[in-house]
Parts: C-alpha cells; structure tokens; sequence
C-alpha cells in the first residue's frame, strides 16, 4: 500500500492506512510527533495559533525557487503533505540550539502575555521574512492572520516592525542572524526563473516528466484517498470509484467556511495537477483554477501591466482582503467558487469579482471535454463529476471603469457582510455608460447582479446627479425584497441600505474629481485603505533605587512562551489508554426531556461510553459549596441537564471516544426527543419588564437631593454580551491514580474543580489532585466555567478507570457556556443649567442567564456612580433571568456595567443640554474624593494638545459630509472588590541558595510570577534567575481562592513578602554571626544550623488592600457614513497604577484590557436566534475579536507620576481590568461623529438616540440616518 511522505522538522515521516480523513497537519505534529509547541483553538484557520512554515514542490514552479511559506496546519490533512517540508516552532529555535532572534524579540519586547498565541505569530512572522523581505508597513498589514486576546497588538508590532527591511537602522536585525528557513530552503535551479514571457509561466507538463503518479491510500475511518498529479487520473478515479460521495482536495480551506466533521468516502487530492494551475495569455488571461490565491495575486500584479489587464489591481487590491496570507497559500481559486456553489449564503470574494470582470470558467465533463461557463450560470451549473479547468479574464480597456467594495465587521480577515463591483464601459468623452456590471454578495444566497438597474443605467450620462437619483430608485426598488436576512450577518434594512450607499461611493470614486464637491469628496475614499503605519508611546517612571521593584523587565517566562515550550494544560503528552470526551447539548431552548437515545453513536467503532445525569453519583452540579470566601457563588448549577432544560445548548450528556473528531462527531448522533417546548426570552430588555424574572438585589438610597432642576433626562441604556475568547479553549487532562485522581485543568481555580469533583464522585478531596501550570488566556471564563467540563472529565476517568482529555471545541465553548452579563439601565436624572444631577434615579438589570448563581451585582456596589458624586445617586439593581447560558465574569464583571453606564449618563446630559460632555463630568466630580481624576484630566489635555485637535475636529466635520469625527474624553474610578485566600510557600536550595516559591495564583499572562520573583529578589537582594515559581497545585497550594478581579498578583506579592520575611527573621542571628555572608554563604550556614529553608505566608481577609484605581481617557476616531466602517485615530490614555511593581507588564495589562474593551463597543457581536436563543455567531468566521489593524493608528500609555498605593501593596495598584472600563471612550467618540452626521441630515444634536450593543458598522450606519436623496456629485 501507498504511503504520504514528508519532513518535519528535516525529519522523514511517512503516514498511510493507519490515519484518518480527519487526521491534520496539526493533529500530527501535536498528538504523533508529540511537538506541542504548535498550538490551536478555533481549527478553522480564524486564529492563527497553529501557523506552520512548508514548502512544496508545487509552489516551487511558480515562485521560481523552492519557497517557504507559512500555513494553519489544522486546515491540512496530514495526507497532504506528499513531499512537503515542515518546519514548527521548536525547529527555528529552542533552548538547546539557541532561540531564534523572531523568538527573543518578541519575548523581550512583552510581546507575549499567556504566551499561547506566541508561537504562532513567530511562525507567521518567520514565514513571511522566508518568502521575501518585507517593508515595516507590509509587516503590520500581512499579520492578519493571528489573534492574540491578551496585548492589544502593539507589543507585537513593535517587536517584529524591527525586523523589517526599512526598519531603522539601529533596530535592524542582521539577515543573517535570522537563520531564516536555512534548514529547509535551498534554491533550486528553475528553468523559467529568469524568463519574462507570461505564456512561460504556464507549466507545460510532458508524459515523461510525470508519469502520472498517484498515490492510493485506504484510510483509518474507510475513506479512499488518492493523489493525483493529472486531470485525467481524477476522471479515471471517478469512472473507478463512482462519483456519489466524493470530494476534490486542493487547500482544503473551505472547512474553515463550512465545517467538516466526517469527509466523504472518495477524496481526491488534486494540490498537485500542473494542469490546474499556473496561467498564460490567448486573448484572455487565462488562470489555471487550482492555482492558489497567493499565485493568483502575483500573477495580477505581473499581468497588470498590460493596460488590457490594468484591472486586475483593482482586484488583487482586493484579495488582499480575503482571507489572510497562510490560507492564501494554499486556497485556491477553485475551491473559493466550490464552496460558493454549494452554500450560495457564502460571501465569496472570488465570485463576485470574477462575476464584476465578465470572467469565465472553464469546466471539464471528462478528459478533454471541456465547457465555458459564464459566472451568471456557475451557480446553477451541475458540478456534480466535474472539474474547474481554468477561469478565463477578459482584456478589458481604458474606457472600462472598475470599482470593488467589501465591508467587514473588523479591518482585515473576516468574510463581507456587504461586498460589491461595479464596472462601466463609459464613452471617453460623454461619460455615457457603454455597458455595466453591478455585482452584489451578502444580500441574499442568489441574488448577485442587479440586472434591472445595469439595463437601466446604459445609455445615461454616469455622473450627474439627476442619474444618480434616478438609478439609485431603480436599485432601491430591485433590492426591495431582494435582501433577505442571512443570520448572524446584519439586518436586511443594513445590507440594503449599505448596498446603495456603496453604489454611491462607487461612482464618488470613479467620477472626475473636479466634478465632484469638495463637500462629498472624502466619501470615495474606503476607510481602512488610509490607515497609515500605527504606533504606540508608553511613559512611566521608574526608580532604580528598589530595582528589581519597579523595574521594567520583560516577562520572565515570555522566551519559552515564544519559544513553545512553555506547557499548557493540553500539552500533556498522550496517555496510554487516553479517551476523549465531549458534551450533548440540548436543542431545544426549554422544555423537558422526554428521551435520551445514544444507540447510534454507540453503534459508531470507537465510541466508547455515553453519561446522563443519572450516572452521576453524587451532586449533579460543577459549583462548589459557599463558604466565606465564596460569597459571590450562591448555588447549585447542573453539570448535566436534569431533564428540564434550561437554555438551547445545555449539556446533557457526555459522549466519550477513542478520538476526539469521534466523539465530537458522536455528540451530534445522539438522539434526544423533548416535550413542552417553550419560546424563550433571550434579550435583557424583554426580560426586565418581567418582574418575575427580576431579583431584588440592592437598593443604596441618595443621600442628598437638591432642588436646583433645569431639565429631567431620562433614557434606557443596554449592552449586550462578550465571548471571553480566551485563545486556549476549556480543556482538562485527568488520570486514574493510586489513590483517586490527577487532574490537569485549564482552570483559575484549583480548589472548585477539587471540590466539585469532590462532590460529584462523592470521594474525598484528598483523593482529588488538582494542578495548573499556566493558562492560555482566561479573562474570567475559567473562574467557574471551566469547573463544569473538568468534572465531566474526571466523571469519565471515575467511570472507565482510563486517562480521559475533554478538550472543548470553540463551537461547544461560545454555545454551552455563559459570557459577559448582558445589562440594561433605566434612569431618571434632575440636573441643573450646568448639567450636575440634583437627582437621579437609576434601575440596573443584570442579565445572569438561567439562573442568579454567580453574584456580579456586588461587584458595582462600589462603582456604579464612578467618580462622580455619589450623593444624588438613587441606586436600585435587579439580578434578572432569561433563557439563557448561566452568564459568567469576564473581565471587569460588574465594574465595566457600572461605570460605563454612568459614563452614558454624562454624555446624555451634555447632549441634551447643548453642553461640553467633558464639562459636564467635571462639573459632576466628587472633588473630595477623587481629585487625582482633575489632575490627570489636565495631564491629558496638554499631552494630547487637546484644544488644538478639538479645533481641527469640529472643521473636519463642518467640511465633510461623509467622513465624520468624534473626540471624547472619559474618566474612571475603579474599586478592586474581592476577599481571597491563597497559600504561598517559599523554599530554598541548601546546595546554590537557589529558590522555588508555589503560590495559589494561577499565571495567565498578567505576569503573576514574574512580579512574585521580583519581590522575592528584592528581599533576598539575589538575582531574579536565582528564583523559580512552580505550578500551582492543590497539593502544595490547597484551599486557594481564584485568580481573579485583578488582585491575585497583589495578593500573592503580599504572600511573598510574608514568606521572605519571615525567612529573613530566622536568618538574621546567623547573618550577624557570619558578619557580610553572600546569599549562599548565608544558606548554607543556615542549613548547617538545621535551620528550616522554607516558609510559608496564609493571605486571608486580614491582608485586603483593595485601592481605588483612576484613568482618564482621549479618543479621536473617524466613520466613514457611507458604510459605517471606522477607523480608531488616536487614544490618549492615562493610569493611576501607583508605583507600579513592573511597568512595562502593567503597560502590557492596560493595553490589552483597553483593546479587550474596545472589541466589545465595536466588533464583538454575539447573535442569537430570537426564537430558539441558539448561539448563532459560534467561531471566528462570525465571531470578530479586534485583530492588529483594529486598534488605534496612534496608542499613548501613561502612569500617573508620583503616585504609591500603600506600603503593603509595595507602592503599586492593580493593573489587569481597570482599562477594560476605559475603552468606553470610543464608542462615546463614535457617537460624536455619527450625531455630526445626523445633524447633516437634519436631526438636532440635543436629540438623543439609543445604540445598544457594540457600536457595528451596522450600528454606526443606521443611527447617522442617510437618505438616498442626500447622495449627490455636486
Ligand atoms: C479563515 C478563512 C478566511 C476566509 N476568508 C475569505 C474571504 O474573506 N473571502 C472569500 O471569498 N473567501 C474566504 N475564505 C474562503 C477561501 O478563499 C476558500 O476556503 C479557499 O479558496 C478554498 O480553496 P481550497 O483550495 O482550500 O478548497 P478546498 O477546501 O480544497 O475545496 C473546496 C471545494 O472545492 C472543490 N474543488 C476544489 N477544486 C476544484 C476544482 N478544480 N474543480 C471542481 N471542484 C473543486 C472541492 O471538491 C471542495 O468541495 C476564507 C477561508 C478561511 C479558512
Ligand atoms: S487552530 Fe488553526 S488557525 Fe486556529
Ligand atoms: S498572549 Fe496572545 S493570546 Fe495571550
């Protein structure tokens, strides 16, 4: 039998019959070289975190040289691989070899926070330098393709932009000590290389040459897979094997659109038919269709020289926004319109371009039966035994007019929710319209030309407003009824309306610029496309006299974070006898279970086991029992569904599996039947009407209301949700032991999953071993949630006496588990003519889910009037229910809700009264108390050269009707709420005097240990590599509280201290002894006395030290009002962090909770089905996190100077949330500009209007309330 033969890591690996269909590149390197320094979370190619370097014979045709590029390895089947050469993290540097300077880079430059997306964004970056040098801005623009939740990007940018080819000249980086793909690449002598005629490009492959080998693979779950390198070998294989279930692999990248659980029977792996790939020109460009989207922009660019191909820029411009670069790689032309010919809802870029151009597909019925197919045809075309030969380009002249559009929730690599072309043929002298195209994808699944109005639109003279007018109502009345809704993309009346618009734009574009008014003339421009290289500033102090306090130094494990071999939870190497484990979900959203039938994913090989509720022998529940130090959990939640559902997608049951693709597949095989199904209420505004749903939680009455009343304001303020998006899903690696169970969790609280496992079991404690070494983000989704999945896992471990991994899909993690609490705030306020509330009334519903478990509330008890004075505020809040995922902290819980609800009122007050909004927040500040806010309020103002940009803005915006600005200042005061419990224990080596401290604390990027190292050597007066912080585990660290709420690091300092404190004290007789011992001196005496080396320090409600936190923050952004995109210009940002332990972590801490926040107010949109409340927007391709080109152009970071907390807390505050809060300044800017765009339309500006949720495009569109009469030329 055939095998698939490949390098890894210059290593030869062969694989044949004993892997899967569903068996990647990923699941290779992870699970059978055990490389697990390669890391994932989303497998659908949306994160980046798997990025590998490959190169293949295939590429190297086109390229000339053997390239070497970078790909998502858990896009590629492993059996794919035939020939390639792949490189991961540990073969580019390690700590045997030495690092890699990409991975010391980033590392020094606090690139890395959990450290788990790091490998990734080496591999990307080491990928893009091995193809070609890249200039700084080719740098921040081609990193697209990875998400990190933790920085906020800059860190990142920073570190890499100096490895770019015009870096300056003291951060550049010697080619040579890149070592860049010196293992893997050496070029090979091409015969094409040096010649410039296009036809050459195209591959003409002889018999000889090929001779036409395939490789024939029966495979681990019966699936044929074959390899062909010819056209004809594919119709061979079809007449052979039948075509009734099959499937062509080229990138095999559409399962990143459409996921894939089980293949079809045939595969057939067409990456490497010459035929289908390169191009020549015979009046057309022709385009070989399995050429790869990489090759297809390479070849547009070349081509485009001719000025019959001068249009292909146009769309290689917009290739550039498809996808990202390591899909691109290997994506192909072919695929793109397959998977678009399957699933017509699929936005495909490729199809509408192709349909703009007036391309042509070429298709193969059989060998040498060819067929040209228009793209108006393709859709309807029956592909079925059939291959896309080749596409074919027309040359098109100057008198063609080329415009293309596509409008993304977020900058860079995310589908269209809207995307347009639009090509004219105009008379040269008249501009009369010759002939037209006007294309549409995201309307609807089918409608993609809009025929009627290109047949209107022919013969009239384009750019005049009376045909603008005119068209446009033709388009209007086409599109009616045209657009459908297309959950979770926006609404019909946005796609529409945003059709137009862009139609509008459009013409802006293409029309003579001096006809157009200097008044319309920025709405040509697309506002991404100006974006200029962004940069960031970061100013603190710090003191070297208590060095290593205060000291900037970089995360002390961020170089084998950047390295990959730092460990995560899943990066335990597989067990013998290991099973998988996955969760049933339910699929109704309330009603009972009448049945639950697992028959037919039993019957599946493999599929070992399947758990209700019933065989759960103790408390079906994952909450642990209330104590003091968990008063903020209240009661019982269902590990599985007892029968009465709760929420549409609550675990019910766990499917267990040799695999985990077979269990995941499994779970979805079981077959549940439900009776009293009932509609669900899944939105907080709904749900709050309801008293029913309403719990009494707090009433904290004004204390003082004046009369002074010049105006009543009120309004209903609504936020909605926010996935956590931890890059390292829920996951849990346990194991049977001598005496119960070893489980490894990616938890932020050790203790819960030792107690519930606990009472679950019903085994004692001691039995349990809980342990985490570090977690791969967590931002509070892995305080209780986590705790659910890990005792399902070890509910299995119990049950079948095996090792079991339950790894949580993306998918099952956004459906099955709560978020961010949704909440709405109803509020009446009395204010003065200086707009200071003399009263107000202000009602917060919290939106808990299914149940008040978890207690949020508490935390805003402190917060919800900010900084301003508190004695007006009438403060009333209700914990409310919907039917929904029971809602969990996540970061800033309760904090966030409050203070920027009060920051809402502020801007309402000002909008209402015609006042400065930042007058009117000084006017209302609790001077008293709060002072520090005036003062940095006044630091920002000169830093940020407040008047004169104010200025500049307010001109901006009385010149231009469709761009518009927004410039606003908020402040903060933010309270850490928490009582915490943790155990630190410190020893120390009598050989070297070297260190080892565990603490309770569980390091999830906010550099916990770090900080611990650091107030240890500052004790001890060692150096901090003399210090090592080990994993936290319940045997070492028992009864600890969570990480959480910001104060964990605090806390566990405080620990520290006590620990090297009382060393200290039982060292000092021997010290005055031995007069000016060294530190090994010392121990070792002191161990020669018998003295004990280890000490211990209890934090505990004694030790609280919970200081308020204040920030002040300046945002400037520009909307672009015809499409609702925006772009983020500046952001001034200032901190009390008091003296901070380490400044450049906590810069790292306060920008990445500050873009965590900027995320929510913009791109972050979880969708809900309104009748079902099923999760619509489950993974990366509807869910969008900020990526690198998100945040602002221009981000200053300042600590407030001269600030100290307390002696205890050693000078410094908490640093990890706070900033989260501050992002509200955005969407308070936004606004300005969507109410200067209103005003253009003729709405006052003291009227205000309601913007729940993230501030869209959607959002940002609809609220500047454009007409289509107001699109003009002139
Ligand atoms: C993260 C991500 C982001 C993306 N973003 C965008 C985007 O912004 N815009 C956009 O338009 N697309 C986007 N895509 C889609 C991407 O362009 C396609 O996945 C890719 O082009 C598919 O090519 P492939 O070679 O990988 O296809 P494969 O996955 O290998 O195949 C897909 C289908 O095509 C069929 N097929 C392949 N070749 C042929 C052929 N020659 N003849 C007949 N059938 C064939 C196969 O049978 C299969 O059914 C994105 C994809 C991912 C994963
Ligand atoms: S796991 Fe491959 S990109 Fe996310
Ligand atoms: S450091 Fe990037 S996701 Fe945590």
């Amino acid at each position: 039998m055939d095998r698939v033969t490949f390098t890894l890591n210059g290593v030869k690996h062969s694989v044949g019959n004993e892997v899967s269909s569903t068996t990647t590149l990923l699941d290779y390197i992870r699970k059978v070289a055990e490389l697990r320094g390669t890391k994932y979370m989303c497998k659908e190619a949306g994160c980046g975190a798997c990025i590998v370097s490959y190169s293949r014979p295939s590429d190297d045709a086109a390229f000339g040289r053997h390239i070497v590029q970078g790909v998502n390895a858990c896009m590629v089947s492993i059996t794919s691989c035939q020939d390639w050469e792949i490189s991961t993290i540990e073969h580019i540097g390690n700590r045997l070899q030495g690092y890699h300077p990409l991975q010391v880079t980033l590392a020094r430059d606090n690139g890395t926070q959990c450290g788990y997306c790091s490998p990734g964004w080496v591999m990307a970056m080491y990928s893009l330098l091995s193809t070609r040098p890249r200039t700084i801005f080719e740098i921040e623009n081609d990193l697209s393709s990875n998400i990190c939740r933790c920085t906020g990007y800059r860190p990142i940018l920073d570190a890499f932009k100096k490895f770019g080819s015009d870096a300056p000249i003291n951060s550049l980086i010697d080619i040579e000590d890149l070592k860049l793909c010196d293992k893997i690449i050496h070029k090979k002598k091409c015969p094409d290389n040096n010649k410039k005629d296009l036809n050459e490009d195209w591959y003409v492959i002889t018999k000889e040459e090929v001779s036409s080998k395939v490789i024939h693979l029966k495979l681990h779950d019966d699936r044929i897979w074959y390899r062909v390198e010819m056209v004809n070998d594919i119709f061979n294989i079809f007449m052979e094997e039948g075509t009734d279930s099959y499937m062509l692999i080229n990138g095999n990248t559409g399962k990143g659109v459409v996921n894939i659980l089980e293949y079809p029977r045939l595969l057939i792996d067409i990456s490497n038919v010459w035929e289908l790939q390169g191009h020549y020109i015979d009046q057309n460009l022709v385009i070989g269709a399995g050429t790869t989207l990489t090759k297809v922009m390479q070849i547009f660019q070349d081509v485009s020289e001719d000025e019959y191909f001068a249009y292909l820029r146009v769309l290689s411009e917009h290739l550039e926004l498809v996808a990202h670069i390591p899909v691109r790689n290997i994506g192909t032309v072919a695929g793109n319109l397959m998977v678009k010919h399957r699933y017509p809802e699929f936005q495909s870029d490729i199809f509408l371009l192709l349909s703009t151009v007036g391309a042509e597909l070429t298709i193969l019925h059989g060998p040498g039966l060819t067929e040209i197919v228009p793209m108006e045809h393709f859709l309807q075309f029956d592909m079925t035994g059939k291959v896309i030969l080749n596409i074919l380009f027309p040359p098109l002249n100057n008198q063609y007019k080329l415009w293309t559009h596509k409008i993304m929730p977020r900058a860079q690599n995310a589908h269209a929710y809207v995307n347009c072309g639009f090509l004219y043929k105009l008379e040269s002298t008249t501009n009369k319209v010759l002939e037209c195209r006007i294309a549409y994808g995201g309307l609807s699944p089918f409608f993609t030309r809009a025929l009627l109005t290109e047949s209107h639109i022919v013969g009239k003279s384009l750019f005049l407003n009376e045909t603008l007018q005119e068209v446009l109502s033709v388009l209007d009345e086409e599109l009616d009824g045209a657009v459908v809704p297309m959950p979770p993309n926006p609404s019909v009346q946005y796609r529409k309306q945003v059709a137009l618009a862009l139609f509008y734009k459009g013409l802006l574009a293409l029309a003579p610029q001096n006809l157009v008014s200097p008044h319309y003339v920025t709405g040509a421009i697309k506002e991404h496309a100006t974006r200029p290289l962004s940069s960031g500033q970061q100013e603190f102090d710090t003191d070297p006299k208590v060095y290593p306090l205060n000291k900037p130094i970089p995360k002390l494990e961020g170089i084998i974070q950047c390295a990959g071999e730092a460990k995560y939870t899943e990066d335990i190497p597989t067990l013998p006898g290991e099973v998988y484990a996955c969760f049933v979900l339910t699929t109704v959203p309330r009603g009972r279970i009448v049945n639950i039938d697992p028959s037919r994913a039993l019957e599946r090989p493999g599929v070992i086991a399947f758990y209700s509720a019933k065989d759960i022998p103790g408390v079906n529940s994952f909450i642990p029992v209330v104590t003091k130090y968990r008063k903020l959990i209240r009661e019982n939640e269902e590990l599985l569904c007892d029968g009465d559902v709760k929420y549409f997608n609550q675990p019910l049951g766990i499917v267990v599996a040799e695999t985990e693709i077979l269990a995941e597949l499994a779970a979805t095989l079981v077959h549940v039947t439900y009776t009293d199904v009932k509609e669900p209420v899944i939105d907080i505004k709904v749900a709050k009407r309801d008293m029913s749903r309403n719990i009494f939680f707090v009433n904290i009455p004004a204390t003082k209301v004046s009369p002074d009343i010049h105006q009543i304001i009120s309004g209903e303020i609504t936020i909605y949700t926010q996935y956590h998006f931890s890059m390292e899903t829920l996951c849990c690696v346990s194991r049977p032991t001598e005496e119960g169970i070893k489980t490894y969790a990616s938890t932020q609280w050790i203790d819960a999953v030792q107690d519930m496992t606990s009472r679950a079991l019903k085994i004692d404690a001691g039995r349990i071993d809980v342990s985490v070494r570090r977690l791969g983000g967590a931002y509070g989704i892995k305080i209780s949630r986590n705790t659910q999945q890990a005792v399902a896992c070890n509910l299995v471990v119990y049950k079948l006496n095996r090792p079991c991994r339950f790894i949580q899909s993306l998918r099952t993690n956004m459906r099955a588990v709560g978020k961010r609490l949704p909440c709405s705030v109803d509020f009446e306020a009395g204010v003065n003519k200086e707009g200071v509330i003399q009263f107000i009334n202000f009602v917060l519903y919290s939106d808990n889910g299914y149940i008040y478990n978890e207690n949020l509330s508490d935390l805003g008890k402190d917060v919800y009037y900010n900084c301003y004075d508190q004695a007006p505020w009438n403060y009333t809040c209700f914990n409310t229910l919907t039917d929904t995922a029971s809602n969990t902290w996540c970061r800033a819980p309760g904090t966030l809700e409050n203070i920027i609800s009060a920051e809402m009122v502020m801007e309402q007050i000002a909008y209402e009264l015609g006042l400065d909004p930042l007058q009117v927040r000084l006017a209302n500040l609790d001077r008293a108390k709060h002072n520090a806010i005036q003062e940095m309020t006044d630091t920002i103002m000169v830093k940020s050269n407040y008047k004169e940009r104010r200025k500049h803005v307010d001109n901006f915006n009385e010149e231009n009707r469709w761009k518009k600005r927004g410039f606003r200042f908020t402040l903060m005061k933010w309270s850490p709420y928490g009582t915490f419990y943790y155990e630190v224990n410190l020893s120390v080596f009598h050989q070297d005097g070297s260190v080892i401290i565990s603490h309770g604390g569980v390091e999830m990027g906010q550099g916990i240990n770090t900080k611990a190292i650091q107030i240890c050597a500052y004790y001890f007066g060692i150096p901090v590599d003399m210090i090592q912080v080990k994993r936290n585990d319940t045997v070492t660290t028992p009864n600890g509280f969570t990480t959480a709420g910001s104060l964990t690091s605090q806390n566990i300092g405080i620990g520290v201290q006590k620990c090297c404190e009382e060393l200290l004290r039982r060292l000092a007789p021997i010290r005055a002894r031995l007069g000016n011992p060294t530190w090994v001196e010392l121990i070792r005496a002191a161990f020669d006395a018998d003295l004990s080396l280890q000490t211990h320090g209890l934090l505990n409600a004694s030790d609280e030290e919970n200081i308020d936190v204040y920030g002040v923050t300046l945002a400037e952004v520009e909307i672009d009002v015809l499409t609702g995109e925006h772009e983020i210009i500046r952001v001034d940002l200032i901190e009390d962090t008091g003296r901070s332990l380490n400044p450049v972590i906590d810069v790292g801490q306060v920008e990445g909770a500050f873009i965590m926040g900027l995320g929510y107010w913009t791109c972050e949109r979880m969708v809900y089905d309104p009748q079902t409340g099923e999760v619509l927007s489950d993974h990366t391709w509807e869910y969008h996190v900020p990526q690198a080109r998100d945040i602002p152009q221009d981000f200053r970071v300042y600590f407030r100077k001269g600030s100290f907390s307390t002696p205890r807390a050693l000078g410094a505050k908490v640093v990890g949330e706070p900033a989260t809060c501050m992002a509200v300044s955005v969407p308070l800017a936004l606004r300005e500009a969507i109410t200067s765009a209103r005003t253009d339309s003729g709405i006052p500006s003291t009227v205000w209007y309601e913007i729940d949720g993230p501030y869209s495009v959607e959002n940002i569109y609809l609220n500047c309330a454009t007409i289509k009469e107001q699109f003009k030329f002139y």
